[in-house]
């Protein structure tokens, strides 16, 4: 029999064992990730965030929104009937860096898309306790008069494409257009827009027409979160609910 009592009066030994342990547990969980060539399954519909939505993601994390908002659905019954299907891998993966967060001082947004209309959202940002009565979010009614800074976008596309996001030549060179296009369904723009992402919305998300606000960016990526997955083909999350 192995005698315990001699590990565990001896701190060094002790030391030794835990180390070893730990090395065995650590390199059985880390070891097959090497052989695996992807960890993320592919999912259909997930594409590259246009450039005004990437600029509202930039703004959600410059106003530090996942301070108080995570963007995750766990796979769990209560999360999947209060927020809908849980959160894929895939859904993030074009997210540098993700927002899953795990702050919830407000609700979960990874499936807020949809949920509410533009106006409303124009309202709860400007002042949240004028639809939410007895919320705790700040307001950020500044974001309507602040322009998005559209010259030199396409800046950040590429530097997204230099860390894996698939952004074409043609999607880049765009930029600027496609930014001003998002905002103006009547214009020219649009209808390229939507070819290069699919699944685009094309509208004036803050309400007054022009150049895109720093609100009409926001909006527009709230509004697509969540929304790119088409739900209805995945059964295997039909088991939880
Ligand atoms: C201090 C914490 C806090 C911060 C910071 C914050 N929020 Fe909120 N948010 C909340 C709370 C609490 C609620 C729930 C009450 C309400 O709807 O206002 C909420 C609700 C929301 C909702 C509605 C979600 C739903 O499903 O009903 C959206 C959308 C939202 N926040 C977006 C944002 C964005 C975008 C930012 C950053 C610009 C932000 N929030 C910053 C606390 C916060």
């Amino acid at each position: 029999m192995f005698d315990h009592s001699k590990i565990e009066k001896n701190s060094i030994l002790m030391l030794i064992g835990i180390l070893i342990v730990v090395s065995i547990g650590g390199i059985v969980e880390i070891a097959p990730l090497f052989y695996l060539e992807s960890t993320i399954e592919k999912v259909r519909g997930m594409r590259p965030y246009t450039p005004l939505e990437l600029a509202g993601r930039n703004i959600y994390i410059r106003e530090g929104c996942y301070n108080c908002h995570s963007q995750m659905v766990r796979p769990f019954r209560d999360e999947i009937e209060r927020y809908g299907p849980y959160s894929l891998a895939a859904e993030s993966m074009y997210d540098h860096p993700f927002q899953w967060g795990s702050k919830r001082t407000g609700p979960d947004l990874a499936r807020v898309g949809g949920k509410y209309s533009d106006d409303w959202h124009r309202e709860h940002m400007i002042n949240p306790r004028a639809v939410v009565p007895e919320s705790v979010m700040p307001g950020y009614s500044f974001l309507m008069d602040a322009p998005v800074r559209i010259a030199g976008f396409a800046g950040h596309l590429a530097a997204n494409r230099a860390v894996g996001v698939p952004y074409t030549d043609a999607m880049i060179a765009a930029t600027e257009t496609d930014m001003a296009a998002q905002v103006d369904p009547d214009g020219d723009g649009a209808e390229a827009l939507v070819k290069r992402y699919p699944k685009a919305q094309v509208r004036d998300f803050d309400g007054r027409p022009g150049k895109p606000s720093e609100m009409d960016a926001l909006i527009a990526y709230l509004q697509m979160l969540g929304t790119l997955v088409d739900f209805s083909a995945y059964k295997a999350q039909e088991n939880l609910r």
